[in-house]
Order: structure tokens, then sequence, then C-alpha cells
């Protein structure tokens, strides 16, 4: 399987990552980066120096999208930087990379994979949906050659987490979402409702913590952060968001409960970003929209922790 994932390089972007580079049945072509966790400059950056620290800068970075649809700007929040600090990897610091980014643009490096790969492409994203809509936009018939597209985005039957109505990847281009959720492209959507299901704390990351190597002591430091802030306060962790799509990318039967339905996003007033039935697609057969509503957490779990314990183990510190 040729892989692409599609990043807001924040921290559970960066365990995405890792569990991405470690997985043995899938080849990571390339990493799109947007804004959303971070500025899309931070987003370039971490991503580049992650793949340096994962000694895997093989992989090209593509920049992406700098703000979202109807904005000029785009600023990170009080509450994005409680969750991934302000550089986006938990303050942790890491050796600059000798990469540069690609000349590309992450929106033509999607649409000509597409072209190129087809039915073997699987595209992950776990950012907000501006470069898959940007690249549906342009060129609608590559994009629906893509074998299988698997999003970290929404929340169908719980509430929100950047508001009570919204998950923060939809609320930060509600736009970009309503247009790529009723594209009519089929997709799976790893929402809230299954990644608040896999949620890890200090017991779990134990085992990073007797691996010497600098990968796995800044990814612990990172995880560290993560589980502290995210949320704090309350009997949970850290929630792995974004592994838990590049899991169901992987091995679908991860999730054990799957609703076929059309979704839209509402894009205004106080429920914005909120991920709900689209009532013009009710009645209709055909459903683009595959969410994921109960997952074997366990088995998930042991295998996240499998692959980057392993992965981890053998990354030759640069
Ligand atoms: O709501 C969780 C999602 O928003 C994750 O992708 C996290 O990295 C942030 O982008
Ligand atoms: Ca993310």
């Amino acid at each position: 399987m040729k892989l692409i994932l599609d990043l807001d390089t924040g921290i559970d972007d960066a365990l995405a990552l890792t569990y991405a580079l470690g997985q043995p049945e899938a080849e990571l072509i390339g990493v799109t980066t947007t804004f959303g966790n971070v500025t899309i400059d931070k987003a370039v950056k971490n991503t580049l120096d992650l793949l340096a620290l994962l000694n895997r800068e093989d992989v090209p970075v593509f920049r992406g999208s700098v703000f979202p649809w109807g904005s000029n700007s785009y600023q990170t929040t009080d509450d994005l930087h409680r969750v991934h600090g302000l550089n986006g990897i938990g303050n942790v610091v890491l050796l600059e990379s000798s990469k540069a980014v690609q000349s590309q643009s992450a929106v033509d490096f999607l649409i000509e994979s597409a072209e190129n790969f087809g039915e073997d492409l699987t595209i992950v994203t776990a950012g907000p949906l501006t470069n898959l809509a940007e690249a549906i936009k342009k060129n609608s018939t590559a994009m629906s050659k893509v074998g299988r597209i698997v999003m970290m985005a929404g929340a169908l039957t719980i509430p929100g987490n950047l508001s009570p109505f919204a998950e923060a990847n939809v609320l930060n281009d509600p736009l970009a979402a309503k247009f790529v959720l009723e594209s009519g492209i089929s997709f799976t959507m790893i929402g809230l409702d299954v990644t608040l299901q896999t949620m890890i704390d200090q017991k779990d990351i134990k085992q990073w913590q007797t691996i010497p190597t600098n990968a796995a002591k800044a990814i612990t430091e990172m995880t560290t952060y993560y589980y502290t802030n995210e949320y704090s306060g309350e009997e949970f962790g850290g929630a792995l968001h974004d592994p838990l799509a590049v899991a169901a990318a992987i091995d679908p039967a991860i999730l054990t409960q799957v609703l076929p339905i059309n979704l839209t996003v509402e894009t205004t007033g106080p429920s914005i970003g909120r991920t709900i039935g689209d009532l013009t697609g009710l009645n209709n057969p055909i459903k683009s929209a595959a969410v994921g509503l109960a997952v074997d957490s366990t088995a998930f779990l042991e295998d996240f922790f499998t692959i980057t314990n392993n992965f981890l183990m053998n990354v030759k510190s640069i």
C-alpha cells in the first residue's frame, strides 16, 4: 500500500508518523502538511525535523494550506497551545533537518499520486481537510481514483473537543470539511466517537522509556506533555486520535462498528463545525461516509505499542 499522511504536525500527528513508518505493509510515499495545531511553517518544520529524528529523511514533505477556506489569516489558539505546546511538539526541541520542503505543492502531490497509484493509494488526513478539499476541487476525477481516504475528523455521537459541537480538524476549516463530506468521494471517518476510546497515559509509555535512542527519548517527552495536557484534570490522558486513523487505514477490521451515512458540516451559528447526517442524502442508497462508532481499543493499543516500540528501538540515532 502506498500511503500519504496529511498532517498539522502536532503531537498525535508525530505519533501517527512514527506508527506509519513502522508499518511493514505500508510505504509512506510522502507527507503533506497543513495549518491546524500549528501554523503551516511550524507544520513543515516539525515534520521535516521528526523525519530526521526518525532517520527517514527520504520521505518527501510538501507544503500545504496556510489558512482555512473563507479566511486570509490563521492564528493558533491557547487551547491548541495547551495540548500541543507553542511549537506543536510539546516544546521539545529537535535537531534541525538538513532537508528542504519539496517545491511541488501538497495539493499537486496529492493529485499526481492519485493519478499514479489509484487504487493502491491510501490517504490519511489528520488535520483540517483543506488540502484534500483543494485537491478534489482542482481534479475530482483524479481524486476519485484513490483507493481509500481515512480522515481523523468529526464527532457524530458525542460532543466535540474544540467546541461542545465540533471536533478540532473540522472546526479549523468547516467550509473545506463540508465540501469534502458532500463531494461524493468515499471516506472513512475516524472521529472522536472512537478516538476517545483509545486513551493513553504514563503507564502506557513506560516501554518507550527503556529504549536507548534519541528518537524514543524525544517521542516520550512529547507524549508526556500531550497526555498531561490534553485531558488534564480528568481520569483521561491523551487520545491517540491520528494514530487510530493510521490503524484503520492499515486494518479496517479494527473498527468493530461502522455506520454508512451521508454527512455534512454545519458552517454557521453556535454549532459551526458539527458533523451531522445530510438531510439531502438521507434517502440516497449510496453512502459516501463510513463512520467508526466502535473500535477494538485493546487490539489497537497493543499493535500501536508493538509497532512503535520496535521502530523506536531500531532508529539509528543521528
Ligand atoms: O481533534 C483531534 C485532532 O485535532 C487531531 O488530529 C489533533 O492532532 C488535532 O489536529
Ligand atoms: Ca492532527
